[in-house]
This record gives structure tokens, C-alpha cells and sequence, in this order.
């Protein structure tokens, strides 16, 4: 059973480290309040140097026995933690709700979305194994006898880097899929997020796990993340973030091998012939779900201005569907963004749009870090929104007037994470989306994430590596080969 009060006192959350959950003995910590209506949530440990030091000796002592744990030991202990989550997927989607500032629905969906996430990681890492490779002619005579054996082993300590948007599942996508691996990992968790995911590495505890297989450090990204990404003991770094932040990590971890996935501005390309009400329903939904904190959000609509008039028309009826408020309300799709820092971001995107002369189609309008669903329409490439990831719901309408243009537009972005194209013209779907730098296209729907176990990849500023659930288990576990030669003929036998 999950013991949530063993990891706070008096609301004074603790590092689980060596399987105890701890307070830092410099007493340092920081507070986490609702940005929904500034309520206090409790305190962080923020921990020092030194501390980050003995947590990764801790970790890599633990390495030793679970890379030697069977493979169905570490998948039972995955599915129980799955099913400790399910029982208590209300608690934790609670505090999600409260502390990310997410409508409760769509929380508790990313609690139910983790259960699975973590029952398939175990599942999937049972079939995952190893090969045995003839040499056979393929470079006689050199090859001819060789046999080679080629197994997957863990890298060892990995770095799990979370960010806030999906604080329970962003941060079992790390997790699951690094222990099934046999990796032990070191999780520091967003600071606005962090409650909710203690919660999370509290149910991987109860469910068995040996102590300081998973180990965590709270802290300011800003204060202690150089020192963890530069630490002597990471053997692999899994990072979900923001673009500047994950160069700079790339930039000083220097030949760690990592995982990146980072920020995005995806496009919904929409031609001339496509069925305009329901690509306006998957665009508004698209744009604006989360309040647009979603690294696949419709970031951007590239459309033909022979039906720009009435998609932007179309969109803007959806999107004055969604209803604005708090978490808590009935149905809301729109709450309040994660910081006042965050909304002035958007705020000055909108600005300069309007300076800068687009069309302000539906929205700009502000309560404190609440931002209504803004639409422009009319954006022209000197506009930072045509350009830069909002993270925010503000969804710009850029007109073109024929493919190469649209591909052009779409391109120019330094993000490659994700595109939509709309069209009843599936052939010349499949053609458009040979043309684009991004991870995945998505064909009549809005960009997304899942299915979980497809791959879910970014290039360009938007990412290096590739996951879902079997890629993260291959990409966070490496090949070894013993080759033996073979040299022995029949006639010596
Ligand atoms: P962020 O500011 O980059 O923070 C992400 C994580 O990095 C947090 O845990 C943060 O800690 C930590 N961090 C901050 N500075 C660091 C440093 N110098 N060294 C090491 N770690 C550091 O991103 P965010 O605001 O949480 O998330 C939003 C961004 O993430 C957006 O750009 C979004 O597109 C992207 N994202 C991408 C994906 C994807 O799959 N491609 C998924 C989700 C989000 P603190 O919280 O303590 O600052
Ligand atoms: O923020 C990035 C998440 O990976 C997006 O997931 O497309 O399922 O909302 P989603």
C-alpha cells in the first residue's frame, strides 16, 4: 500500500533516497503554491551539492543488484505499481488538478493514461531481448566463422528530467521504461509539479522496488541543474523540457547519451479540399486543450486562402464552445496558465501581433494568468507568433496559395516536432508528408502524443532520440556483442 504521509511532514515533502524519505540537512526548502488561486500546497526540499553527491552514490550502489533482477521480477513490480496508481488515481488527480493548474478530467485521465503506460512498459520488456548474427559470406573470408551474441545492458544511473505539463505521465514515461531496462534512475522532478510526482515515485516504492533503485532530488532546475546534468555518475540523461533548457543541458553534459523532448510549434496544414467543420473542431481542441501547455499543440494553421475565410470563421465558433475557468468546474477545457511569467509571455506575442497589424479574430483577453483562447488571423512572418511556442492558448492563421508555399512555412520553423495535414486527398497526404521536417504526421486529426507504445520523436530544436515504450526501453538500454570465431573445420574435430 502507498504510505503518502511517509513522504511529507506538516506539508514539508521529502526525497526518497535509499528507500527512506528524507529532509535535507540544510533545511533549505521552497514553497509550491496553486497558480489556480495562489493556495499553499506545501514545501520542496531544495538540496545541496553535496547532497546530490551521496543521492547519486546511493544510486549507483543500488545499479549492481537490480541490473541483476530478473527481468520478471521488475515487470511484477511494474504492474503492481500500476495497479497501486489505479487505486489511487483520484488522490493524485486531485493534486494534479491543484498544483499544474489542469482541468480535473483531463487529469485524471493522465493518472489512468500513466496505469497503462506502466502495465505495456512491462510487458513490452519482457519481449524485448537480444540476437545472434551468422557472419555467414556477407565478407568472406573475414566473416565466414564468426557467431555474434548481441545482448542489451543498462547504461546504469539515468537522469530523469521532468517538466510541469504532465507531471505523472512525462515522468513514468521516464521511469517505467529506464527500470524495465535494468537502469537504476535519479528523478528530479519539475518544481511546480514536484508533489504530484512524489506521489507517483511513493507508489513505485510501495510496490516493491529495492531501495535507491529510484531515487529523487527536488530542487530549482536553475540552481541545482548544471550540477546534476555535469555529475561524474550519470550514465544516461532523459530530459523533457523546454528547447533553450535542453541545449543547455546537451551543451554540458557533453558525450552522456540522452533523450530529448523538447519544444514544439506544430503546424495544421488545411487544403483547399478539406471537410472544414471537422478539421475546425480538431484545431480548436488542438490549440487550445490545456490551455495550449501541450508540446503537440496545433501551434499554427497554414491554410489555402481560398478557404481561410471560412476555416478561421469555423474555428472561431469551436473554440468560443470551450469553456474558461478552473479546474474544478464542470467540463472547463481552459484554465489559468502555470505562472503570471508565463501569461505576460503570451501577453507580449499578442501584443506584437497586433502591432504588427494581424487580425484579431476571437480572444485577448487576460484575468491575472488567465488567458481566453486567441486567435489571429492574417499573421505575417515579421510576427514572433508565427515563429516562437507560445505555451499558451494563442493560435495564429498564416494564408498561403499553394503547397510549395505551405511546405516552405512549415519548414522555416527551427521546431520539427509535429505537423497536421487536412485534406480529403489521403494520396496527396501521404506525399505532403513526405515533405515535412517533423517527427510524425498526423493525417485528419490534431497533433498528439499517443498512442503511447508509437514511436514519439522531434527533430530540429524539438528533440533528439526517440520514445515510446519499446523505443525508451531500446533507447535507454545499449547493445553489447561477443563475437566468437568460429575457426575450427570439420577435418580438426
Ligand atoms: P523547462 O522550463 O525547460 O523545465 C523542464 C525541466 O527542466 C524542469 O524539471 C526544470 O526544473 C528543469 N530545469 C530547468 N533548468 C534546468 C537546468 N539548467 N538544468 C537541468 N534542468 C533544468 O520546461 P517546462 O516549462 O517545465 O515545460 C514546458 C516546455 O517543455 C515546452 O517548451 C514544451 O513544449 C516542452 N515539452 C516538450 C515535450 C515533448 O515531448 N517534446 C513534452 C512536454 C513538454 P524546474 O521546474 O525546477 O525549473
Ligand atoms: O506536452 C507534451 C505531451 O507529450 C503531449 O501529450 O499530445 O497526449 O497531450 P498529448
Amino acid at each position: 500500500m502507498a504510505n503518502f504521509n511517509s513522504i511529507k511532514n506538516n506539508n514539508i515533502y521529502k526525497n526518497l533516497i535509499g528507500g527512506q524519505w528524507l529532509s535535507s540537512s540544510t533545511g533549505n526548502t521552497i514553497e509550491i503554491s496553486s497558480p489556480v488561486d495562489n493556495s499553499f500546497l506545501g514545501k520542496i526540499q531544495a538540496v545541496s551539492q553535496v547532497e546530490v553527491d551521496e543521492i547519486f552514490s546511493n544510486s549507483k550502489k543500488a545499479f549492481h543488484t537490480w541490473r541483476n533482477t530478473s527481468l520478471k521480477e521488475r515487470a511484477d513490480i511494474l504492474l503492481k505499481s500500476a495497479e497501486i496508481l489505479r487505486e489511487n488515481a483520484e488522490t493524485i488527480a486531485k493534486l494534479l488538478a491543484i498544483e499544474v493548474s489542469k482541468d480535473y478530467q483531463s487529469s485524471y485521465n493522465e493518472v489512468i493514461r500513466t496505469v497503462d503506460f506502466i502495465k505495456y512498459t512491462a510487458e513490452e520488456g519482457l519481449r524485448i531481448t537480444g540476437e545472434v548474427l551468422n557472419g555467414g559470406g556477407a565478407f568472406i573470408p573475414n566473416s565466414k566463422n564468426k557467431l555474434a551474441l548481441v545482448t542489451r545492458e543498462p547504461f546504469g544511473v539515468v537522469l530523469s528530467i521532468a517538466p510541469f505539463n504532465y507531471p505523472i505521465n512525462l515522468s513514468a514515461s521516464k521511469i517505467a521504461p529506464a527500470l524495465m531496462g535494468g537502469n537504476v534512475v535519479l528523478f528530479k522532478p519539475p518544481t511546480q509539479g514536484s508533489l504530484c510526482s512524489l506521489h507517483l515515485v511513493e507508489v513505485f516504492r510501495s510496490a516493491g522496488l529495492p531501495d535507491g533503485v529510484l531515487n529523487t532530488v527536488t530542487g530549482k532546475g536553475s540552481e541545482i541543474g548544471d550540477y546534476l546534468v555535469e555529475h561524474k555518475d550519470v550514465d544516461f540523461i532523459n530530459f523533457t523540457g523546454s528547447s533553450p533548457i535542453g541545449k543547455r543541458i546537451a551543451k554540458k553534459a557533453g558525450m552522456v547519451p540522452m533523450i530529448m523532448e523538447l519544444g514544439g510549434k506544430d503546424a495544421g496544414i488545411v487544403l483547399p479540399d478539406a471537410d472544414l467543420e471537422k478539421t475546425a473542431k480538431s484545431i480548436a481542441t488542438g490549440a487550445f486543450a490545456y490551455s495550449g501547455q501541450r508540446c503537440t499543440a496545433i501551434k499554427r494553421v497554414i491554410v489555402f486562402n481560398e478557404v481561410a475565410d471560412k476555416l478561421v470563421e469555423l474555428v472561431k465558433i469551436e473554440s468560443e464552445k470551450l469553456k474558461v475557468g478552473n479546474p474544478f468546474d464542470e467540463g472547463v477545457n481552459v484554465t489559468p496558465l502555470i505562472d503570471n511569467k508565463s501569461a505576460d509571455f503570451v501577453q507580449s506575442l499578442i501584443d506584437d501581433a497586433i502591432e504588427k497589424g494581424a487580425k484579431l479574430i476571437l480572444g485577448n483577453k487576460r484575468k491575472a494568468n488567465l488567458i481566453y483562447p486567441t486567435i489571429f488571423d492574417h499573421v505575417t512572418e515579421d510576427m514572433k507568433v508565427a515563429w516562437e511556442e507560445p505555451f499558451g492558448p494563442l493560435l495564429p492563421f498564416i494564408r498561403v496559395n499553394t503547397i510549395e508555399e505551405a511546405i516552405d512555412m512549415a519548414n522555416r520553423s527551427e521546431y520539427g516536432l509535429q505537423s497536421a495535414i487536412f485534406t480529403r486527398d489521403v494520396e496527396k497526404a501521404l506525399a505532403l508528408a513526405t515533405k515535412l521536417e517533423v517527427g510524425t504526421v498526423h493525417i485528419n486529426n490534431k497533433t498528439q502524443r499517443g498512442p503511447d507504445h508509437f514511436p514519439f520523436l522531434g527533430v530540429k530544436s524539438s528533440g533528439i532520440g526517440v520514445q515510446g515504450i519499446k523505443y525508451s526501453i531500446e533507447a535507454m538500454t545499449k547493445l553489447k556483442s561477443v563475437v566468437v570465431d568460429l575457426n575450427k573445420s570439420i577435418s580438426e574435430l
